[in-house]
């Protein structure tokens, strides 16, 4: 069953009335460009085919109640007060106290409401369920209250929300593709000015995601690490963000770092131009290019950002040997585990998926997940 006659079910079911409107956010999954966005740089990510959605009708008081149907449809319930508490028995709630919390604060006079919420963004993978969380959330109750919002303000109300009430130090990228992406394209995003370019897909060529489902353990406190070290890069360098470096105002403030930050801000710097020049190869339909900078862009965040992991390593290269220079391999996301994404000829999946439902578990004892995906419109969009 789709997640939207799921979120209809449940609505019916829990509440016992028929839902007034329905909302959808998708996932997304990052081409290009890891750990650049909050140094003010470029990303290329697209929205993908899967998504959350939520049903919601509004209530003529102040109470907010929402069940969560991929969490047993456990039901929670709160006001809409100056102050909405963080739940610690349903942390899926916390998405939705923090989004009603930050929007009051904007002055968005929210009205009750009662919703149901489904999703199929796998959690935890690195494929921004949270962002699509916070997205839909933000659309579905700004349009309950009649107030307008572009979808660059829920953006960044949504990072917000990440940053200030959930706790997590998270750049833009995730909510900004999840609002704002397109049907069959990537978007080149400028993180500073906010400014993004899209870039056709081409048909040839699918997108395989392969899930590692290597749990990710102390994510949080590495991603805010490496942050620390980019600001750390930043001031030595006399900048704001690294993307006012380059490589050789890195290498003249070389002596005035330590080793790891000097090599956190090389990933950073290059990264930045990885994403630019891939934008172009990805627009000339040029793979081996695209393959080559992508390629780079994997050793960069293995040896000098450290952010990926054995078995992640591995799919890479088991990936890398099958398409050659016919397509493009790397890590995505936050880090620690996750997922690959792979631009793979259409010829070619099938050798990509048999080769790894073979080999991957055999090898690391973990079962993957594939999705083969769509690059699809943004919550806004759509
Ligand atoms: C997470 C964050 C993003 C971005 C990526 C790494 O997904 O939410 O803001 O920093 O990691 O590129």
């Amino acid at each position: 069953m789709s997640i939207s006659q799921q979120a209809t079910d449940a609505f019916i079911e829990v509440f016992k009335y028929q839902p007034e409107q329905q909302f959808h956010a998708p996932g997304r999954v990052n081409l290009i460009g890891e750990h650049t966005d909050y140094n003010d740089g470029f990303v290329l990510p697209a929205a993908i085919n899967f998504g959350t959605v939520v049903s919601i009708a509004k209530r003529n008081d102040n109470t907010v109640r929402a069940c969560a149907v991929n969490f047993n449809h456990e039901v929670t319930q709160f006001e809409l007060s100056d102050v909405i508490e963080k739940s610690s028995k349903y942390m899926w709630s916390n998405y939705l106290r923090g989004v009603c919390q930050i929007l009051q604060q904007e002055g968005v006079k929210l009205t009750g409401a009662d919703l149901t919420i489904v999703g199929d963004v796998p959690y935890g993978a690195g494929l921004s369920s949270s962002a699509a969380l916070e997205i839909v959330l933000i659309r579905a109750l700004t349009a309950l209250a009649g107030f307008e919002i572009d979808p660059t303000q829920a953006a960044l109300l949504g990072q917000k929300t990440e940053n200030n009430y959930i706790g997590a130090n998270t750049g833009i990228m995730d909510q900004l593709i999840c609002a704002r992406g397109l049907k069959n394209h990537a978007l080149l995003i400028d993180c500073r000015s906010l400014e993004s370019k899209p870039i056709a897909l081409a048909e040839s060529m699918t997108i395989v995601i392969i899930n590692s489902n290597v749990k990710r353990g102390l994510v949080d406190s590495e991603y805010n690490q490496r942050r620390a070290q980019c600001q750390e890069a930043a001031n030595a360098l006399n900048v704001s963000h690294l993307r006012d470096a380059t490589l050789t105002s890195l290498e003249h403030a070389k002596g005035s770092m330590s080793d790891v930050v000097y090599r956190r801000a090389f990933h950073v710097v290059s990264e930045n131009q990885r994403t630019l020049d891939a934008t172009e190869a990805l627009a000339d339909q040029d793979w081996h290019r695209l393959g080559k900078l992508m390629a780079q862009s994997h050793i960069s965040m293995r040896d000098d950002f450290e952010i990926t992991v054995a078995p992640i390593d591995a799919i890479v290269e088991m990936i890398n040997n099958i398409i050659g220079n016919e397509g493009g391999v790397r890590m995505t996301g936050g880090g620690f585990g996750g997922c690959v994404v792979a631009l793979v000829p259409l010829a070619k999946v099938t050798d990509v998926t048999d080769y790894i439902k073979q080999h991957y578990q055999a090898r690391f004892g973990i079962k993957e997940d594939i999705y083969i995906c769509t690059a699809v419109d943004g919550a806004f969009v759509a």
